[in-house]
Formats: C-alpha cells, sequence, structure tokens
C-alpha cells in the first residue's frame, strides 16, 4: 500500500562513484557505495514511479536489492555520462547522486606499469561534468537535482553549484560528521531549491531522507 504519488514519473538515477584508471590495476576513485542513490531508486519504485538506475561499482549483497528497477552498470565518468545522455529523453526527474571523479589520470596505460615505471608524480585530465552538460541538453518540462557531498559548511558550496551548474534542487550533505555520508545507511542533509526552499533533513536512514526528497519535491510542484 502507501502513497502512490510517482506514478506515471520516469526518473533517472545516478549512484555510487566511478573510477578513473591508470593501468588496468589502478585507478583514482572515492568511498562512495551507492546506497543513497539505491533508496532514491526503491522509495521511488514503491511510490509508483519508472526507475532507471545508473551506477558505478557496487557491493554484490546491495545490487541483489535492486529488483524492479531498471538498471545500468559503469565503471568510468565518460561511460556515466554517456549512459545518462542515452536515458535522458525519456526521463521527467534526473538526480545525480553519483561521487563523479573530477579528475582522471591524463594518460592509460594498456598493460599493468612496472612499480619501477610508475611516474612520481600524476598528470591529471578532467572528465566531463556530467549534471551540467544535462543541465545544458535537457528540455524545459525535465526537473534536475544535484548533490554536494561536502566537508565543513555544506550551505554556502551548494548553493554556488545550485546556481552554477542549472540545477532545480541541491542536496547538501555533510560527509564529515559521524553517522553521515558515504557508505553508510543512515544521512542528514539540506534541501535547497532554485524557488529559495531550504528543508534541513535530521539525520536519518537513507530510505527515510530519499522520501522526505521525494515528498519536498512533489510539495514544491516538481
Ligand atoms: O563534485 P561536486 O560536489 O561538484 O558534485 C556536485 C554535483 O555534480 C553532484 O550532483 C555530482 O553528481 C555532479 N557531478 C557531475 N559530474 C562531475 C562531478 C560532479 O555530474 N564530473
Amino acid at each position: 500500500g502507501g502513497r502512490r504519488d510517482l506514478v506515471g514519473k520516469h526518473l533517472l538515477i545516478s549512484t555510487g562513484s566511478t573510477r578513473e584508471f591508470l593501468d588496468p590495476v589502478r585507478f583514482i576513485g572515492n568511498p562512495a557505495s551507492g546506497k543513497m542513490g539505491m533508496a532514491l531508486a526503491q522509495a521511488a519504485l514503491h511510490r509508483g514511479a519508472t526507475v532507471t538506475l545508473v551506477h558505478g561499482p557496487m557491493e554484490e549483497s546491495l545490487k541483489a536489492r535492486l529488483g524492479g528497477i531498471q538498471t545500468v552498470s559503469i565503471t568510468t565518468a565518460e561511460e556515466m555520462h554517456r549512459a545518462m545522455l542515452t536515458n535522458l529523453p525519456q526521463a521527467d526527474w534526473i538526480v545525480m547522486a553519483a561521487a563523479v571523479a573530477d579528475v582522471k589520470p591524463a594518460t592509460q596505460a594498456a598493460t599493468k606499469l612496472a612499480k619501477a615505471d610508475l611516474p612520481q608524480s600524476l598528470p591529471l585530465a578532467q572528465v566531463p561534468d556530467i549534471v551540467a552538460d544535462l543541465s545544458q541538453k535537457r528540455s524545459p518540462h525535465q526537473r534536475l537535482i544535484g548533490f554536494a557531498a561536502q566537508t565543513g559548511d555544506i550551505i554556502p558550496p551548494a548553493l554556488d553549484k545550485l546556481q552554477r551548474k542549472g540545477l532545480d534542487a541541491i542536496v547538501a550533505n555533510p560527509i564529515d560528521v559521524a553517522g553521515s555520508g558515504f557508505g553508510g545507511d543512515r544521512n542528514q542533509a539540506v534541501l535547497l531549491t532554485q524557488a529559495g526552499d531550504k528543508l534541513p533533513i535530521p539525520p536519518c536512514t537513507k530510505l527515510e531522507m530519499a522520501h522526505q526528497i521525494w515528498d519536498a519535491l512533489l510539495k514544491a510542484g516538481f
């Protein structure tokens, strides 16, 4: 039973980390588990939405809980970029919950580098800013929501990203507070919208947070 208030909506959600390889065995990555985007997908499915989840590497035990959700598994930021663009046309709401690597090694070796051949320093290149590109390419009716994982004062950098990346809303969440952020089952955040709404979401499970985010976006008229 419960709320079926997302019936008819198609949600495109990204989650997890990306990996940017230096050679076949070494990469730049981050600790994102994919749990927040997975909770968003599960909550949306429960409320009647059609959900496509583009995810980076995730634990097998988590992937086993993705029944009913169309999944696209990717590894690099460029693969996530392509998968999001491919699935963009059908989406009503797009949520970038993924912790995308911001940089990649400037060159990738096709075979494993011997320890003696590893460089002393690592030249980096940019990866695409996926959410900024989605913001450019979306249709006016499509709503775009970002995440901002921050340390310290989470609000100012999130407001900056909301404007700079052309988002309709952003979820700012601290990653330097116990029981919040990467990997765990709990989180806390502040939801900021382009219209100026500012909704604090106190510490709760990621599934509870997902439902609060959908409640707030519906209430805001998304
Ligand atoms: O990394 P940053 O804090 O700037 O991320 C803010 C938002 O931008 C998040 O929604 C994230 O998924 C998105 N992002 C992206 N492509 C990147 C980096 C971040 O879409 N290369």
